[in-house]
C-alpha cells in the first residue's frame, strides 16, 4: 500500500498513528488477550489508580486530571462488575479495553493516565498482583486440608494399620501417623507459596516499556500503595520476569503432586479388597448397570488433575525458554496456563479437604490388615537381637525361616507355637510374643518422628500450635 492509502477507520485508536489500516481479523484472533485477561480487571485498575496517585503527588498530572482519573476508574470497576461492560475484541486486552471505556466517561484526562507507564510494566504489576493473590488463597486451602487431615489423626492417633513399602506390608504403623505424612507434605507445599510470595513481592510498575521512564515518577509509592515491600532493581528484567508464576505453577505442581498420592492412597483403600476407608456419598458416584458400585470419581480426578497443573507448567517454561530480553508477546501466553492451573489448584484442594473430612476409617478392617503379612516380622528380629544378642543379620535369617514355617502352615507369626519357634533357635523363650502383636509394635516405635502414639499425639500438638 502506498503512504496514501486513507487510514482504515479501524486503525487502533491508541497506537493508530502510523498504522494505515485495522488488523485482519485473524491477527484479531490470535494477538487479541482480552477473552482471558479480563480476570485482571481489578488489578490493573488498582495498579492504574495507584500509578494515577502518584503522577499527581510527584506533579507530573495535575490533581483535577488525576481525581478525574480515580474517580472514572472507579465507575469503570463497578460496571465491570455489575456485569454492565461490554469487552471489545477490537481492544485486544484488559489494559486498552479500561483506558478506552475511562476515556467515554472522562474524555481528555484518560489520555494522560498512561503518562509514564507501557503495557509492558502494567501488565507485569497486575499479573504479580493476580499471582499474590493465588499464593494467599492455596495457603488457605493447603491450610483447611492439613486441618482436614489433623482432625483424622487425632481421631484415630492409636489405630493400627499396615504401613507400606512396594505397597506390599512393611511394618504396623498408626492410622494417625499415616494422616500426619499429608500434614508434613502440606506443610511444605505451605511454606513453598509463603516464600514464592515473598520473593514476587516486587512493584514492577515504572519500569515503563524497558528502560524507566524520564518523567520524575516515585516508584516507592506505587509500591507500598500496592502493598508490595519495594519496587523492582532492573527495570530490563521487570519488563521481562515470569519467574513469579513459574515459581507460582512449581509449587502447585509439587502440591497436586501431593493430591495426586493420596488420591491413590483412597481409590486403593475404598475398594472391596481393602476396606480401610469408606468415603462419604458427597464424593462418589454410582454406576447405571451395577448397583452395588461406589465410584470415588472425585479420588481418581485428582488423581490426574495434576496432568493439568503439571502440563501448565511446562508450557510456560517453554514460552519463557530462550526469549531475548525483554518483553516478547510469546509471554502473553503466560496467564491461562497459570488461570486454569489455580483454578485446578483451588478447587482440588477443596475437593480434597471435603472429602478428608468427610471419610471413615475402618478400625477394624484397618487392624485385621495391620495383623497380617507376618508384619511384625522386624519386631521378631529386633527381639533377637535384643534377647538373644544375634547379630542382626542373623537374626534376619532365622526370622525369615520362622515367617517361612507360618507360610507352610497358613498362619501369622504370632500363631506359632513356641515348639516349632524353638526348633529354628533353641534360645527363643516365651516372652517373644510379647512383640508379636501390632499394639505392642507401634508403642515400641518410639524414635522421634515414629509411628508410636505417642510421637503421633506430639506431632499434632505441635501442628496444631503452627496452624494456629
Ligand atoms: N496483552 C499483553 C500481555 O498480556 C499486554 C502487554 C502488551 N505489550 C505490548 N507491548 N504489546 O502480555
Amino acid at each position: 500500500m502506498s503512504d496514501t492509502t486513507p487510514k482504515s477507520a479501524t486503525a487502533n485508536q491508541m497506537w493508530g498513528g502510523r498504522f494505515a489500516t485495522g488488523p485482519d481479523a485473524i491477527m484479531q484472533a490470535i494477538n487479541a488477550s482480552i477473552g482471558f485477561d479480563k480476570r485482571l480487571y481489578a488489578q490493573d485498575i488498582q495498579g492504574s489508580r495507584a500509578h494515577a496517585a502518584m503522577l499527581a503527588a510527584t506533579g507530573i498530572l495535575t490533581n483535577k486530571d488525576v481525581e478525574a482519573i480515580r474517580e472514572g476508574l472507579l465507575t469503570v470497576l463497578s460496571e465491570i462488575e455489575a456485569g454492565n461492560f461490554t469487552f471489545k475484541v477490537e481492544l485486544e486486552d484488559i489494559h486498552m479495553n479500561v483506558e478506552a471505556r475511562l476515556k467515554e466517561i472522562i474524555g481528555e484526562p484518560a489520555g494522560r493516565l498512561h503518562t509514564a507507564r507501557s503495557r509492558n510494566d502494567q501488565v507485569a504489576v497486575d499479573f504479580r498482583l493476580w499471582v499474590r493473590d493465588q499464593c494467599d488463597a492455596a495457603i488457605t486451602g493447603i491450610e483447611a486440608l492439613m486441618r482436614a487431615f489433623l482432625a483424622q489423626a487425632e481421631a484415630g492417633a492409636d489405630w493400627v494399620m499396615p504401613g507400606f513399602t512396594h505397597l506390599q506390608t512393611a511394618q504396623p504403623v498408626t492410622w494417625g501417623h499415616h494422616m500426619m505424612a499429608y500434614v508434613e507434605m502440606l506443610g511444605r507445599d505451605r511454606s513453598r507459596f509463603a516464600d514464592a510470595r515473598k520473593r514476587m513481592n516486587e512493584s514492577p510498575l515504572g519500569a515503563a516499556a524497558l528502560a524507566g521512564t524520564s518523567f520524575p515518577i516515585d516508584r516507592q509509592m506505587t509500591a507500598t500503595a500496592l502493598g508490595f515491600d519495594r519496587p523492582t532493581a532492573n527495570s530490563l528484567d521487570s519488563v521481562s520476569d515470569r519467574d513469579f508464576a513459574l515459581e507460582f505453577l512449581s509449587a502447585a505442581s509439587i502440591c497436586a503432586m501431593h493430591l495426586s498420592r493420596f488420591a491413590e492412597e483412597l481409590v486403593i483403600w475404598s475398594s472391596a479388597q481393602f476396606r480401610f476407608v469408606r468415603l462419604s456419598d458427597r464424593w462418589t458416584t454410582g454406576s447405571s448397570i451395577m448397583p452395588q458400585k461406589k465410584n470415588p470419581d472425585a479420588a481418581e480426578l485428582l488423581r490426574a488433575k495434576l496432568g493439568r497443573i503439571l502440563g501448565a507448567t511446562v508450557a510456560l517454561f517453554t514460552v519463557m525458554k530462550g526469549l531475548p530480553l525483554t518483553y516478547s508477546k510469546d509471554m502473553q501466553e503466560d496467564k491461562e496456563q497459570v488461570f486454569d492451573a489455580s483454578d485446578t489448584l483451588m478447587l482440588g484442594l477443596a475437593a480434597m479437604t471435603g472429602m478428608v473430612q468427610d471419610m471413615t476409617a475402618n478400625r477394624d478392617s484397618l487392624a485385621a490388615a495391620a495383623a497380617s503379612g507376618f508384619s511384625t516380622a522386624t519386631d521378631l528380629a529386633d527381639w533377637l537381637v535384643r534377647t538373644l544378642n544375634l547379630p542382626f543379620r542373623d537374626a534376619h535369617h532365622v526370622t525369615g525361616t520362622l515367617v517361612a514355617k507360618a507360610e507352610a502352615k497358613g498362619c501369622d507369626l504370632p500363631d506359632l507355637t513356641l515348639a516349632e519357634m524353638q526348633s529354628v533357635h533353641p534360645g527363643i523363650t516365651a516372652d517373644v510374643f510379647t512383640v508379636l502383636g501390632v499394639e505392642n509394635s507401634v508403642r515400641s516405635r518410639m524414635s522421634y518422628g515414629g509411628t508410636a502414639p505417642e510421637q503421633v499425639r506430639a506431632q499434632i500438638a505441635r501442628w496444631k500450635e503452627l496452624l494456629k
